[in-house]
């Protein structure tokens, strides 16, 4: 496939009413994919695909991820059609819900996500899951008992781990990063490929609101490489670039899009 070609089906955004989500819409718009835009506020959703729609096809499935009944609609919103790149924004934050919720939305949807995308990937297709910067904080001290969930059903008992929202967000965060690990032969033997993306801090709804409730972030943006948090379209153009041809050797992995904010505790020991 040569660079400037794309890979035949529609592109499935989740989390497309906001932030990372809605600017990965756009760009992918720009780009000429058809796109079917998913997320929990059906308002919101709708007044995001009106604006694309001048633009190309955008069709809307609302709804919550995490529902039963999501991954049926889901494969019925795709009415037979191939799935050519899935960009994944829709989660939660730390301030946002119990660690049981978080682990729920976070991982076990996305897992019931990657059930029905899988066996629709079309050849040369991406799935970009968006874990978060605070995969890598959490480190690898929990992937044994991490890797050994291999069902959505099973993900809840990770909250044993989990005392609050903020170590539930983590650790589902970094079980999204070692689904990306597990899943990577099972989408290449589609000719397809998987790979995640952390964020550092981002200025969107979420990023602003974890901000105000927690005074670290602001240390974190104010000691990082950049000393700014990211516009939404410097993340999303990673995540779409993931999807094109010239990242046709990327699987398997996640791409730390952090501004240089873990990089400098390291830079101040060299
Ligand atoms: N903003 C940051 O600083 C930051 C940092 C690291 C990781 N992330 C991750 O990046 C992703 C996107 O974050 P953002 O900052 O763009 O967030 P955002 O809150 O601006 O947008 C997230 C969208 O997801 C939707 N959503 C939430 N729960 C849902 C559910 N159960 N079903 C369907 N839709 C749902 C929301 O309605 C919202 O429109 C998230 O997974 C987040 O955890 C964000």
């Amino acid at each position: 496939m040569s660079l400037s070609e794309r890979p035949a089906g529609v592109a499935i955004v989740t989390g497309a009413a906001s932030g990372m989500g809605e600017a990965a819409a756009r760009l992918m718009s720009e780009a000429g994919w058809p796109l079917l835009l998913c997320d929990l506020n059906a308002e919101r959703l709708d007044d995001a695909a009106d604006r694309l729609r001048a633009g190309g096809q955008a069709d809307t499935l609302a709804g919550d991820i995490a529902d039963a009944g999501f991954p049926d609609r889901l494969a019925s919103a795709l009415a037979g059609r191939a799935v050519g790149a899935l960009i994944h924004c829709a989660g939660l934050s730390p301030t946002m819900a119990d660690p049981a919720r978080i682990l729920e939305v976070n991982l076990a949807a996305t897992m019931r996500l990657l059930d029905v995308v899988r066996p629709r990937m079309a050849q040369d297709a991406a799935a970009v899951l968006f874990a978060s910067s605070a995969a890598h904080m959490q480190g690898a001290t929990l992937d044994a008992e991490i890797s050994k969930v291999t069902t959505p059903e099973a993900v809840a008992s990770l909250a044993a781990y989990a005392p609050e929202s903020g170590a539930a967000y983590s650790i589902s965060k970094r079980g999204v990063m070692l689904l990306v690990r597990r899943e990577a032969a099972a989408f290449g033997q589609r000719g397809a490929r998987i790979a995640s993306i952390s964020p550092g801090i981002i200025d969107t709804p979420m990023g602003r609101a974890e901000m105000a409730l927690q005074p670290i972030m602001q240390t974190l943006v104010d000691r990082s490489a950049l000393g700014r948090p990211a516009r939404s379209e410097e993340v999303a153009a990673v995540a779409v670039f993931l999807c094109t041809p010239a990242a046709s050797f990327v699987t398997g992995t996640d791409i730390l899009v952090d501004g240089g904010s873990l990089a400098m505790p390291f830079a101040a020991q060299a």
